[in-house]
C-alpha cells in the first residue's frame, strides 16, 4: 500500500521567548544585574517603562509571559496579541511576601483592539501554586491569584464583587491603581480606575488571607478570541514588596554542552530578542582566575541560539565558563563549567524522558537529580508536549509556531537549566516535540495539514514545516557533536544521529522515528489503526519496504560497532526501546495486542539493528514508554540479545502498563526476584522480550490533587545508569519522583531495581566454539572477529586485561584483528579450536 504526501505548507517567518528561578528552589544564582535604565528593580519597588525597551516578543528577565509569544514590545508599549480566554505577563524579580504589610500597583494602559465589546483587562494578584506554592515557576502556570480591573460590559472588578464604570468612561487611555494591605488573616483591596478625562471610580474588597505570591498583568475576557489591550507602564512598591533577584530568567536563558574527544560543543539558548537588541553572546573561560574571552557568536535569528565549537578541549580539569550578552544597557552573565572528564573511574549517567507540565517543574525531582549529581545526563524525548504551559499549540503560521514552540521548550531549560549548565547533556527530540503524538518520520516526509488532520496520529510523514523541525533540532540538538552524515533528510530537514565518546564510554545518538515508515504502509482503515486491538500475523506486518531505523543510521551503526577509539563500551541511546512491552493504554487502560508507535516492528530491520549493536556488546538507554522497564532482547532465540533500560518518565502524561499476566499471556524464565510481570513473553510483533522489571503506575492516580502526588503515582521519575568502565559493568537504577534520597529506602525505587550486569551481557548468542586462547602482549585492546568466507565483522569490544577467548556462532575460518590505527595486528585463518590449552600469543 502507499501513500500519497502533499508537500509541506510554507509559511512565513520567525520569533520567541524565555525564563528564570524561583522564589527559593535550587536555580540560577549566576546571574549578574549591573545597574541598567530600564528598570528600578535593585529596591523593594519595581518600575518598568516599556517605551525604552526595543520591539521584541518576549519583555524581559523580570518578566515571564503565558503564552510567551502572545505578548510582545511595539510601537512603544507592551501590547498583547493573543486570544487566550486569559493570559498573564508575571513579575518574576518582585513578590508580595508573607509579611503584614501594603503595596501598590500601578499601570497606563488602554484598549488596543476592541473585539465585538468584549474583554477585560487588569492585574493578578498573590498568584500562586497548590502543590508547589514556594515556586515561581510553577505559580506562572498553576497558579491562581486575585483578579482586579475593568472590562469591557463597563465594570470594575475585585474578584467577584463588581460595580459599574462611570457612564462613558474611556478604554482608550487610561490608569489603574490597586493599593493593598494586609492585617492579620485579610486584605484590603482598593482599585482606582480613571481615565484620560478624569472620570474615576474606586472599589474595595476585603480577601481572606495573607495574600503573597506573583504579581501580574493580567487579559481577562470570559471567552477566547476577546479584546486586547496595551500597557505603557508598571509600576509596584510598598512594604510587603520583596525584591527577588533569583527569580529572573533571561536573557542567556540555559547553556547545554558536550564535550567528546576534546571538542567541546556548547549551545546558550536566549529568547526572542528584538532585531534591534545584541546579536552576539561571548563565551569566556576562568584561566588562572580571570575570564578570557574565547568567542563571540551570533544568534540564530529563528532558534535564538548560539552555539559554540571549541577545539582540543583539555578535560583533565574543571573549567569555569561564562557567557556573556548586552541587553537594555545590562549586562548579563550566565555561569557554568566545563566537567572534568570522568577517565579514570565509573560514569555516572542520568536517563530522562517525557515531561508532561502536570509536574512541572518537576522540582522533587530536580533536586534528586542534582543530589545523584551524574557526570552526563540524556534527554531522550518528549522535552515538551503539546499542551504544556496550559495554552494550545499554533501550528500556523510558521513565525507563530516556532514562537509557540519555543514558548514551551523554555520550560524545559527553566526545569532544568541549572543541572544542564554543569554537565554534558544529550537531548534527542521525539514525537511530541515536532507536535506529533506519535511520529513515523519517512526519512522527513511531509504530510499536508489537511491530511493530516483526517487521521492524525495514526500517519507517517511530518506535519510541520521543515523550518520548524529544523529550529527543534538546533535548539535540542545544537551542542552535540556534528551529524555523522549532514546531507539533510528529505524536504531538507536536518540530521543529528551522531556519536560521541566522553568517560571512556562510547555513545550512538539515533533517531528511531526520523526514518520510520508509518503504520499506513502496513494496515488500511480508519482511525487508530496504529493500535492492534486484534491480533496481528508477522507476515502483515513486516515486508522489505518498510524501513525501521532507516540505510543510513544502519549504515553508521555498522561503522561504531568497529570504532572504539578512546572507549571501554558501547551504549546506544534513542527515543523508544526495540520492543512492545507495554501492554496496557491511556485513561481507560485498554489492553493493545500491539502499538505500532513501539520500536517493536518492522520485525526483520528491528532485529538487524539489535543484531548489530550485540557486535559490540552495546546496552541501549531510552525511554517514551513512561513506563521504566529492565529487558534483554532476542533475536532468533530468547534472551539472545542485549539488554536495554527504559527511563521512567520525568512526569508521565499518557498512562500505561506493563501487565502481561493480567491478559494471561504466557511467559518463561521469570527472574529469581519472582516479581509478577517479569519473565520472558513474546509481544506483538513476534519479539521475545526478557522482562526483568516493570515499573507500573497505580491505578488510582486520577484521584491525585497534588501535581507532585500524582507524577509520583504515575511512575514518574528518570534512570542512573553507572558504568564501571575498568571493571566493565553496567548498573541500572529507577529513582522515583519523589524518592527521599537522603534516606536508603526501597520507597525510593522501583521494584526490581537496581540491577548490575556485565558489558559481556548485552551479547546473549549462545556460542558453538571457541578460538584459542589469545594472550597478548599490551593490556585493553581492541579485538575485531571478522568471518573469512562472508567478511563479516561478527565482534568488537575493547578486551579487558591481557587475554581473550573468542567465541564464535558458526563453523568457518576467522580472522582476528588486535590494536587500533598503525599498531594493529591480523591474525587470519583461525578456526574453532576443541582443545581447551591452545593458546595464540600476540
Ligand atoms: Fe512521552
Amino acid at each position: 500500500m502507499t501513500i500519497k504526501r502533499r508537500k509541506f505548507i510554507q509559511n512565513l517567518g520567525l520569533a520567541v521567548p524565555m525564563l528564570a528561578s524561583p522564589f527559593n528552589p535550587i536555580l540560577a544564582k549566576e546571574m549578574v544585574f549591573e545597574k541598567g535604565a530600564l528598570l528600578d528593580s535593585a529596591s523593594s519597588s519595581f518600575a518598568a517603562d516599556f517605551k525604552k525597551l526595543n520591539d521584541r516578543v518576549w519583555i524581559g528577565s523580570s518578566f515571564w509571559a503565558v503564552p510567551m509569544e502572545d505578548w510582545e514590545i511595539k510601537n512603544n508599549r507592551l501590547e498583547f496579541s493573543g486570544v487566550e480566554k486569559q493570559s498573564r505577563l508575571h513579575i518574576l524579580t518582585h513578590v508580595l511576601g508573607e509579611n503584614q504589610g501594603d503595596f501598590v500597583l500601578k499601570s497606563n494602559l488602554g484598549l488596543l483592539q476592541d473585539k465585538g465589546k468584549k474583554g477585560g483587562v487588569g492585574f493578578s494578584v498573590g498568584i500562586k501554586d497548590f502543590t508547589d506554592p514556594k515556586s515561581v515557576k510553577a505559580a506562572c502556570y498553576f497558579g491562581k491569584g486575585i483578579s482586579v480591573g475593568v472590562n469591557l460590559d463597563r465594570e470594575i472588578y475585585i474578584d467577584k464583587k463588581k460595580e459599574t464604570l462611570p457612564k462613558e468612561f474611556d478604554f482608550k487611555n487610561f490608569t489603574l491603581q490597586l493599593k493593598g494591605q494586609n492585617k492579620s488573616d485579610v486584605t484590603e483591596l482598593i482599585l482606582e480606575a480613571t481615565d484620560a478625562t478624569g472620570k474615576t471610580i474606586t472599589l474595595k474588597n476585603t480577601i481572606k488571607g495573607n495574600f503573597d505570591g506573583l504579581v501580574a498583568l493580567e487579559n481577562k475576557g470570559s471567552e477566547k478570541k476577546e479584546s486586547t489591550f496595551w500597557w505603557s507602564d508598571v509600576q509596584l512598591s510598598g512594604t510587603k514588596v520583596q525584591h527577588e533577584p533569583d527569580n529572573s530568567f533571561g536573557p542567556i536563558l540555559w547553556a547545554m554542552y558536550t564535550l567528546s574527544q576534546g571538542n567541546l560543543k556548547l549551545t546558550a539558548q536566549l529568547p526572542p530578542v528584538g532585531a534591534k537588541d545584541s546579536q552576539k553572546v561571548e563565551l569566556q573561560f576562568l584561566r588562572k582566575g580571570k575570564w578570557v574571552k574565547e568567542t563571540k557568536v551570533q544568534i540564530d535569528p529563528v532558534s535564538f541560539t548560539s552555539i559554540f565549537s571549541v577545539a582540543n578541549w583539555d578535560a583533565s580539569k574543571d573549567v569555569k565558563y561564562r557567557l556573556r550578552y548586552s541587553l537594555d544597557k545590562e549586562k548579563h552573565s550566565y555561569e557554568g563549567v566545563i566537567r572534568e572528564e570522568p577517565t579514570d573511574r565509573a560514569l555516572t549517567f542520568g536517563g530522562l524522558t517525557c515531561q508532561h507540565a502536570m509536574g512541572f517543574p518537576y522540582r522533587p525531582l530536580v533536586e534528586n537529580l542534582d543530589k545523584s549529581n551524574p557526570d552526563m545526563l540524556y534527554f531522550s524525548g518528549d522535552q515538551l508536549y503539546e499542551g504544556n504551559g496550559g495554552y494550545p499549540i499554533k501550528r500556523q503560521p510558521e513565525n507563530k509556531a516556532i514562537l509557540n514552540y519555543l514558548g514551551k521548550w523554555y520550560m524545559f531549560g527553566w526545569a532544568f537549566g541549572d543541572v544542564l549548565k554543569n554537565r554534558p547533556s544529550v537531548c534527542t527530540p521525539d514525537d511530541h516535540d515536532v507536535y506529533q503524538g506519535n511520529l513515523w518520520g519517512e526519512g522527513g516526509e511531509g504530510i499536508s495539514f489537511e491530511e493530516w488532520e483526517k487521521v492524525r496520529d495514526a500517519h507517517g510523514g511530518l506535519v510541520q514545516t521543515p523550518n520548524f523541525v529544523n529550529v527543534v533540532n538546533k535548539t535540542q540538538c545544537g551542542h552535540m557533536p556534528e551529524a555523522y552524515d549532514q546531507a539533510p533528510m528529505k524536504s531538507d530537514i536536518s540530521t543529528w544521529y551522531t556519536q560521541l565518546v566522553y568517560g571512556r564510554v562510547s555513545f550512538a545518538i539515533v533517531s528511531d522515528r526520523l526514518f520510520k515508515s508509518g503504520p499506513e504502509m502496513v494496515r488500511a482503515g480508519e482511525g487508530r489503526i496504529d493500535h492492534l486491538t486484534a491480533p496481528a500475523t508477522q507476515q502483515e506486518l513486516d515486508n522489505d519496504t518498510l524501513s525501521f531505523m532507516g540505510q543510513r543510521q544502519l549504515l553508521f551503526l555498522n561503522n561504531w560497532v568497529g570504532d572504539w577509539q578512546g572507549a571501554n563500551m558501547k551504549v546506544l541511546l534513542s527515543q523508544t526501546l526495540f520492543s512492545n512491552v507495554g501492554t496496557h493504554h491511556g485513561p481507560t487502560k485498554e489492553f493493545l495486542y500491539g502499538d505500532l508507535d513501539s520500536g517493536g516492528w518492522p520485525k526483520s530491520k528491528r532485529d538487524k539493528v539489535v543484531e548489530t549493536i550485540r557486535k559490540a556488546c552495546a546496552f541501549h538507554i531510552n525511554g517514551d514508554q513512561h513506563l521504566p522497564f529492565m529487558v534483554q532482547y532476542s533475536i532468533n532465540e530468547p534472551r539472545d540479545g542485549g539488554w536495554t533500560f527504559c527511563t521512567p518518565a520525568i512526569s508521565t502524561g499518557y498512562p500505561r502498563w506493563g501487565q502481561p499476566d493480567s491478559v494471561n499471556v504466557p511467559f518463561t524464565d521469570r527472574p529469581e526476584h519472582g516479581l509478577p510481570n517479569t519473565g520472558c513473553y513474546r509481544d506483538g510483533f513476534g519479539n521475545d522480550n526478557y522482562i526483568y522489571a516493570v515499573g507500573n503506575p497505580t491505578d488510582d492516580f486520577e484521584e491525585e490533587f497534588d501535581r507532585y502526588q500524582k507524577a509520583q503515582k504515575k511512575a514518574s521519575g528518570y534512570g542512573i545508569v553507572t558504568f564501571d568502565t575498568t571493571e566493565r559493568t553496567i548498573k541500572m537504577e529507577a529513582i522515583r519522583f519523589l524518592a527521599n534520597l537522603d534516606v536508603d529506602s526501597k520507597e525510593n525505587t522501583y521494584p526490581g531495581w537496581p540491577l548490575t550486569i556485565q558489558q559481556s551481557d548485552n551479547d546473549g548468542r549462545r556460542p558453538i566454539g571457541y578460538l584459542p586462547k589469545l594472550e597478548i602482549e599490551s593490556a585493553d585492546q581492541v579485538l575485531k572477529i571478522i568471518k573469512e568466507d562472508t567478511k563479516e565483522l561478527i565482534h568488537a569490544m575493547r578486551i579487558k586485561g591481557n587475554t581473550y577467548t573468542p567465541s564464535v556462532y558458526e563453523l568457518g575460518k576467522y580472522t582476528v584483528l588486535i590494536g587500533e590505527g598503525a599498531t594493529e595486528k591480523t591474525i587470519s585463518g583461525i578456526e574453532i579450536t576443541i582443545d581447551p590449552k591452545k593458546v595464540i600469543s600476540i
